[in-house]
């Protein structure tokens, strides 16, 4: 019998991300809509017993890495309970935070065996993470960064560029490397419900390139190897200590190696990022069935690139994304 979690295009999906909460102590533009998100009643959310149960039925089935996401999956009430039941299984945990309060749960992240925290953080100036958070706290968020270093945490900061923003901050974030061993991870900008996204104001792998090349000489430019399923194209400066690297979804999508699955907050299964068509597996599991059929056929329907959207003219059609949920509530 074949793989539940293999899909006609034969992947393999071993890289689970759950999606804790759908809210969030920052409010990201390119993330959120300014008119807020509509929130799903607290009874349609996972608890931490079902979290862990639908867990349970991907790692038998192949998942070996879990990364959390939310909204900020800190914030959520009982994810010391989510954190410790989750860490009884064979697999990696890991999580995407914004750092704002990650200093709280140092200790808790060691004892349960997270190595890999990736924090968001969109620019090096106070005034700037102000205009795309909306909140005040560069100085916490920047300050706990240095504290996971110090604690020995694997850190890779994301960062989406956004034209005319921050895409003058790309040498001030890989000049971070030279001391630090820290992976800066630069994404272009993404389409998603109500992030009025435009491809003129996403900045480009090449246009990255470009502008590192500008500033370090080419034989300072050194090509880092990638793992078999990563997002990330890495580069090194040479004598530099840690890594940057381009997330490129829009012009170079790596969907031919994608290996993730996503569960929403209210215990949808997306089969990709940009699926449209989301399947429940929270109230059957709440009724007593068993959702490995479910979760089969998903993946029998998952398309080959984006969703569906396999062409920049594709991915350039507002329609598409309208049918997609707003990124703050699939997590990334
Ligand atoms: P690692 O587990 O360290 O490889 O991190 P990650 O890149 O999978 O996850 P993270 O939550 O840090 O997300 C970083 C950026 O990559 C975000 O902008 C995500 O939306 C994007 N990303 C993560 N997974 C996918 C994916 O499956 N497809 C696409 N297109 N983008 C993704
Ligand atoms: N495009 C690309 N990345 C995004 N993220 C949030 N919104 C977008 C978008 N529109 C990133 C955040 C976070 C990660 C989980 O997803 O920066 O680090
Ligand atoms: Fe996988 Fe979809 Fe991301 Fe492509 S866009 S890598 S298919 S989740």
């Amino acid at each position: 019998i074949k793989n539940i979690l293999t899909d006609t295009h034969q992947r393999k999906h071993s890289y689970l991300r759950i999606s804790l909460t759908e809210r969030c102590n920052l409010r990201c533009t390119y993330c959120m809509p300014s008119e807020g998100v509509h929130l799903s009643p607290k009874s349609c959310l996972m608890t931490a017993d079902e979290v862990y149960e639908i867990a349970k039925v991907f790692v038998k089935n192949g998942v070996t890495k879990i990364r959390l996401t939310g909204g900020e999956p800190l914030i959520r009430k009982d994810i010391h309970q989510i954190l410790e039941k989750l860490a009884s299984l064979p697999i990696n945990l890991a999580i995407t935070t914004n750092a704002v309060v990650v200093d709280r749960f140092i200790p808790v992240f060691k004892r349960v065996g997270i190595r890999d925290v990736n924090v968001s953080l969109d620019s090096l100036n106070e005034r700037k993470f102000k205009d795309i958070t909306r909140r005040n706290y560069f100085d916490r968020v920047y300050t706990n960064i240095f504290k996971l270093l110090n604690a020995n945490f694997h850190v890779k900061i994301n960062i989406v560029l956004i034209k005319g923003f921050n895409e003058d901050e790309i040498i001030n974030f890989i000049r971070l490397t030279k001391d630090l061993d820290v992976t800066i991870r630069f994404i272009e900008f993404m389409p998603f419900d109500g992030n009025r996204w435009n491809i003129d104001k996403m900045v480009s792998y090449q246009t990255i390139m470009k502008t590192v090349k500008n500033y370090f000489s080419e034989r300072l430019i050194v090509k880092e190897k990638d793992a078999p399923n990563d997002t990330a194209v890495h580069y090194k400066i040479g004598g530099y200590t840690g890594r940057f690297a381009i997330i490129s979804s829009v012009t170079n999508p790596f969907c031919d190696s994608c290996n993730r699955i996503r569960i929403t907050a209210n215990g949808y299964l997306k089969n990709c990022l940009f699926s449209a068509t989301e399947s429940d597996l929270l109230s059957p599991l709440r009724e007593g069935k068993s959702i490995e059929s479910i979760i089969q056929k998903s993946f029998l329907l998952k398309e080959k690139t984006r969703g569906g959207m396999n062409t920049l003219e594709e991915l350039k059609n507002p329609v598409l994304h309208t049918r997609n949920r707003s990124m703050t509530i699939i997590g990334g």
